[in-house]
């Protein structure tokens, strides 16, 4: 029996590509015995096609669309179910889904990563349409700033551990330190 938690479900993770929201979502997911679900993978899983494909041959807005449709099916099965729900690093800067984020009552979080560090890490891998060139990188980086704070807590995790970066939130959440 997994123990009780002060966290609301689900708990959402936020944040730009490779800042580490599912890796550090697993790791959540496994302290509190609740389910993990990748908003990513649900979409892949719906399309039957990776992502890159998606934006290939249909292009953002329609990846938005299942995006959104797929985030609204998680947050209804995580209303049953305590879960844990990684986000793709585009999904709140949609703002009709950060509105039914907040109206599911669920706690969110954002791995606030420093842009250099996420090039480094995203350097070299080539499933994400929208991890292009260093310029657009940036541009993108700045814009969805004030998309990510609205998250309820802002948790930096640039030189940090996933396993480090889980305990930091647990604590910041009021549910304790990774054991
Ligand atoms: C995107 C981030 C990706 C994926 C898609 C679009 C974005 O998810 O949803 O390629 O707009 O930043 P990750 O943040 O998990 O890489």
């Amino acid at each position: 029996m997994p123990p009780r938690s002060p966290i609301a479900s689900p708990l959402v993770l936020v944040g730009f590509m490779g800042c580490g929201k599912t890796t550090v979502g697993r790791l959540l997911a496994q302290h509190l015995g609740w389910h993990f679900s990748d908003l990513d993978d649900r979409i892949e899983a719906t399309a039957g096609v990776p992502i890159a494909a998606i934006f290939a041959e249909r292009g953002e807005p329609a990846f938005r669309e299942i995006e959104r449709r797929e985030l609204l099916r998680a947050l209804g099965s995580a209303a049953g179910r305590p879960t844990v729900l990684a986000l793709g690093g585009g999904t709140v800067v949609q703002p009709h889904n950060w509105d039914d984020i907040r109206a599911s009552g669920a706690a969110s979080v954002y791995l606030e990563v420093p842009l250099e560090e996420l090039m480094e890490r995203c350097a070299g891998i080539s499933n994400r349409p929208l991890f292009r060139d260093a310029a657009s990188i940036s541009a993108l980086f700045a814009h969805r700033q004030d998309f990510y704070r609205q998250a309820s807590i802002t948790i930096p995790t640039g030189a940090t551990t996933p396993a480090e970066a889980a305990s930091r939130i647990l604590q910041a959440l009021g549910a304790g330190a990774l054991r």
